[in-house]
């Protein structure tokens, strides 16, 4: 999302490509939406404009945090939802839906696809389609890939709670492999100067993952470890995975039991930790198995404050997406 005149400078696809300066100013103009939000302004950045949740796979927290992000701009709100069980074809479903709502008048589509590179698909073929003012496309999770609005969230709240990013000590602990999560966090994290550590059992972590720690926009470390015992003393936070086992497959894997047992965020495990370490989670939680219910709901847990924030944060997305796109000349 760099420019209003390149093509593609209106979507929101990832964070692998945006500067640390590209992220913390969206998270200013969130901290602006949030202001305006606790206050009851109404805003109108998005007045007439049509915004299209086309979500092909079960979503709580980011379809409805999306669908009042867009009404909080005034925007009009159509949702097209796949069950995750239905027999919807990749790519192509998607691309023939769109192409049918951009018909009846959408300004932006917010998409969630089980099939990574679905999002940026639509865009290119949006994009070959021609014509001004053709429909932005924001990421809402595509498979393994990346879900730029849950790692930006997570910043922000992370941004708020410590005042800076630059410097932190983070953790991302669980299904590294399968997870969107950790990967957009990974560049966001990296690219805004904290210094990140992944925490997995070997199956569950990705063969040359360090390399997303090595790009011409990371300014903080990234390192890799398969002991949380080790990890967790130096940590200003950690965020625990969900495990993917919609994507896990008949890969090999610890049991449920004993990944709890080897990096569940107890709160035995959790005294060890820094006083102050605080506890994120993208959500839904197994309780018992990414963490105790008891962490859940403890003062460390910034998890009902990650799902709050969703709202401001997809607003200002929401906000610059269409406001590059109206800026474009072609
Ligand atoms: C995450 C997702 O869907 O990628 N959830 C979310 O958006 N809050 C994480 C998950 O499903 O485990």
């Amino acid at each position: 999302m760099s420019g209003g005149e390149s093509p593609r400078g209106a979507d929101l696809l990832g964070l692998a490509e945006m500067t640390g300066e590209e992220i913390l100013s969206l998270l200013d103009s969130a901290a602006e939406m949030k202001r305006a939000l606790a206050s009851g302004t109404s805003r109108a950045e998005l007045a007439k404009k049509t915004v299209c949740l086309l979500f092909f796979e079960p979503s709580t927290r980011t379809m409805h945090s999306f669908a009042a992000a867009a009404r909080a701009l005034s925007a009009q709100v159509v949702s097209f939802t796949a069950g995750a069980a239905s027999s919807t074809a990749k790519g192509e479903t998607l691309l023939d839906t769109a192409a049918n709502l951009a018909a009846i008048g959408a300004d932006v589509f917010v998409v969630r696809h089980r099939s990574s590179g679905a999002p940026e698909r639509l865009a290119r073929a949006l994009a070959a389609r021609g014509g001004p003012g053709r429909p932005c496309v924001v990421n809402a999770g595509d498979g393994s890939h990346e879900h730029p609005t849950q790692a930006l969230l997570d910043l922000f709240t992370l941004r708020e709670r410590f005042g800076r990013l630059e410097g932190l000590e983070l953790g991302i602990v669980g299904d590294i492999r399968h997870s969107r999560v950790a990967r957009s966090n990974v560049f966001g994290m990296t690219a805004c100067g904290a210094n990140v550590t992944l925490v997995a059992p070997p199956s569950w972590m990705p063969e040359g993952v360090e390399a997303l720690g090595r790009r011409p926009q990371s300014r903080g470390r990234l390192a890799i470890s398969h002991s949380l015992d080790e990890v967790l003393p130096r940590l200003d936070a950690i965020m625990a995975l969900r495990i993917q086992k919609e994507r896990l497959g008949a890969e090999p894997g610890p049991s449920a039991e004993a990944y709890a047992a080897e990096y569940g965020l107890t709160e035995e495990r959790m005294s060890r930790a820094k006083s102050g370490c605080l506890v994120l989670h993208p959500g839904p939680v197994n309780r018992g198995v990414e963490l105790a219910g008891s962490v859940a709901d403890s003062p460390r847990s910034l998890i009902l404050g990650q799902a709050a924030n969703g709202v401001p944060v997809r607003m200002a997305v929401l906000a610059r997406c269409v406001r590059a796109r109206d800026g474009r000349r072609t």
